[in-house]
């Protein structure tokens, strides 16, 4: 169905409202944003899953980099009265929203099925809920290439079955896609599901495996890798996920539609590990742990529909990625070093 009564995107009149804006894909998204033209509002509660003060960092560079086109607010989208309260006197300048917030961990999601229900599922129903009570009918959300569940069959496409997830963190994905699929139809609203496919590069949250491998490595600790290290995965570097979302805002072809943000390229868990050993110079120990549940073996993106529809591709290579994340890493280190010398 053709949308009706949506605006085109126009950068420099627009206020885009970004949840969980401190973190990582968030506050490199910001940034795009802000350079595209667009004044951003940040909402994050600055959750302890890591370190808060990265995401102080994120936030502290951008407001002095654009000044008064950045609002922070801190607030949790699980508490519906609380973030209403926080964006109260901004909802009637916001003309899109990025949504990003969530709990974003496979394995944390088996030990916490509720919380990231409420957080993933519930609270991404009550923003397009607030979103539809404020007439604002734009949204890019961030899913995950988690959906297409246990699968040894590559490439996945956005067609392929995805009722099979293999963890809560998967089925909380698919169940936002579902829901806000069926907001855009009864609402007459555009959302755009961006099925991201493991995003890297600078500021990456030290959970993640690029980074959690590059600190055991620096720190001459073992390795710990689950099973044998031949896991495979796409690996999306954080700038062309940032082009996505801002192609992501701009399309305007139909109510609801999904796409895969990945490079079609994958490298297993081991290859990573031999990228990070040569961009540090040291040697890695590696260890193996048994494989948790929940994981899946393989994700293997085929981006063709974002190339054709948003006009989305790869701006950089894995090696180039990699090294340009490694001297992020050991910049934030002598950062680090710094402040406790
Ligand atoms: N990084 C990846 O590889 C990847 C892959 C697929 C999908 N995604 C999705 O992209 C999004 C961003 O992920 P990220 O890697 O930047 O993680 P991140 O943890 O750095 O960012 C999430 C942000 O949301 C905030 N947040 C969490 N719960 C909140 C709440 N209740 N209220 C307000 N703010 C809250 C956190 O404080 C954090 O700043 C998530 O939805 C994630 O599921 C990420």
């Amino acid at each position: 169905m053709e949308p009706e009564n949506v605006s085109p995107f126009n950068w420099n009149d627009a206020t885009v409202l970004v949840t969980g804006g401190a973190g990582f894909i968030g506050s490199h998204t910001c940034r795009k944003l802000l350079e595209l033209g667009a004044s951003v509002i940040s909402l994050d509660n600055y959750n302890c899953i890591y370190t808060p003060d990265m995401k102080h960092d994120n936030m502290r560079r951008l407001q002095e980099d654009f000044g008064q086109r950045v609002v922070d607010l801190h607030a949790d989208i699980a508490d519906r009265r609380q973030f209403e309260a926080a964006l109260a006197p901004y909802a009637d300048r916001i003309n899109a929203v990025v949504h990003l917030a969530a709990l974003t961990s496979v394995f944390d999601s088996t030990d916490n099925p509720d919380e990231y229900v409420n957080v993933n599922v519930n609270a991404t129903q009550h923003i397009a809920d607030w979103m539809k009570d404020h007439d604002i009918r734009k949204m890019v959300f961030a899913s995950s290439s988690s959906v297409y569940g246990y699968r040894n069959t590559a490439p996945f496409f956005e067609t392929d079955d995805v009722s099979k997830p293999s963890s809560v963190y998967a089925a909380t994905k698919i169940m936002c896609e579902n829901l806000l699929h069926t907001y855009a139809g009864l609402y007459n609203m555009q959302v755009v599901a961006l099925r991201f496919f493991n995003i890297y590069g600078p500021a990456q949250p030290p959970s993640l495996v690029i980074h959690k491998f590059a600190e055991q490595i620096f720190n001459k600790q073992p390795v710990t890798v689950y099973g044998d290290g031949s896991f495979q995965r796409d690996y999306t570097y954080v700038g062309d996920a940032t082009n996505a979302i801002a192609q992501a805002l701009a399309y305007d072809k139909a109510n609801y539609d999904v796409f895969n943000i990945g490079t079609c390229e994958i490298y297993s868990v081991l290859d990573i590990i031999r990228h990070l050993e040569e961009k540090l110079g040291m040697p890695a120990n590696v260890t193996h742990l048994p494989q948790p549940p929940g994981d899946v073996p393989l994700t293997h993106a085929d981006t063709s529909k974002a190339q054709t529809e948003l006009g989305y591709k790869t701006t950089k290579s894995f090696n180039d990625g990699i090294a340009e994340f490694v001297d992020w890493f050991l910049s934030y280190h002598n950062a680090l070093q710094e402040t406790v010398s």
